[in-house]
């Protein structure tokens, strides 16, 4: 049985107020059914994860370094982040990937040394609006997963279009059952029933309004919530949704 999860990315927003809204949803959703997390920028891990102590709420961050340790200034290790709080990464964002010139390569190496630690990777795919003009968002997918997922079936993977993040727009429920059919697919060819349980989640405009409705998308076990995921009261809503699942 794969288990949902609902997660928030709550990007470079949110400084210690806002921690605030953590302890507010645990007080609007005390007892969901699914998986709940919420990745923070670095400096809020620690004090995040003291705030949820001994409830549901699971805390992530949204990179990490391929490497143990060592000479990198200003970059943080999987180790530093789990001693933080975190027992999720993401890895591979669009936004890392275009800000950061993130390869597969690296995510696939990043993943590796997420799971090597003891914490498991979000790996986030996606394809950019003229890739999906051109018909192309099949393959690409394709390719950014089979050069971005370690060989170790132990993580999550994110499917959010670059066209629909933060912009309003959301993929057609079509376009997501079409991609989750695919990507559930290509889980399967590569690593059999050791895939199984690994969720896929939608990310890309998730908002209260329309969550239920993607929910109920074949092959989808969650979802990757930016901008609704800061105000417990725009997350609570989702994370209900899913739990109604
Ligand atoms: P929005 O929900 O703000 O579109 O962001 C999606 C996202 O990038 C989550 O990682």
């Amino acid at each position: 049985m794969r288990r949902k999860l609902a997660a928030g990315n709550w990007k470079m927003n949110g400084t210690g107020d806002a921690l605030a809204e953590l302890t507010a949803l645990l007080t609007a959703q005390p007892d969901p059914s699914c998986d709940v997390l919420v990745c923070l920028p670095a400096t809020l891990l620690h004090r995040a994860a003291e705030a949820v102590r001994g409830r549901y709420l699971k805390i992530g961050a949204q990179d990490c370094h391929a490497a143990a340790s060592g000479a990198h200034t200003g970059d943080i290790s999987a180790a530093m982040l789990i001693d933080a709080g975190a027992s999720h990464v993401i890895l591979g964002h669009s936004e890392r990937r275009a800000d950061h010139g993130e390869t597969d390569a690296q995510v696939r190496a990043k993943a590796g040394a997420a799971q090597a630690a003891g914490m498991t990777p979000i790996v986030c795919v996606g394809e950019t609006l003229s890739q999906r003009e051109a018909a192309r968002a099949l393959d690409v997918i394709a390719e950014q997963l089979s050069g971005s997922l370690p060989d170790d079936a132990r993580f999550v993977v994110a499917y959010e279009p670059v066209w629909a993040i933060g912009t309003g727009k959301v993929a057609t429920l079509d376009q997501i059952a079409e991609i989750h059919a695919h990507m559930r697919r290509l889980l399967t060819a590569r690593y059999g029933d050791a895939g199984q349980p690994v969720p896929l989640l939608y990310g890309g405009s998730v908002k209260a309004a329309n969550a239920a409705e993607i929910f109920a998308v074949p092959d989808v076990d969650g979802a990757l919530v930016g901008g609704a995921s800061l105000k417990a009261a725009d997350f609570a809503p989702i994370v209900a949704a899913l739990s109604a699942q």
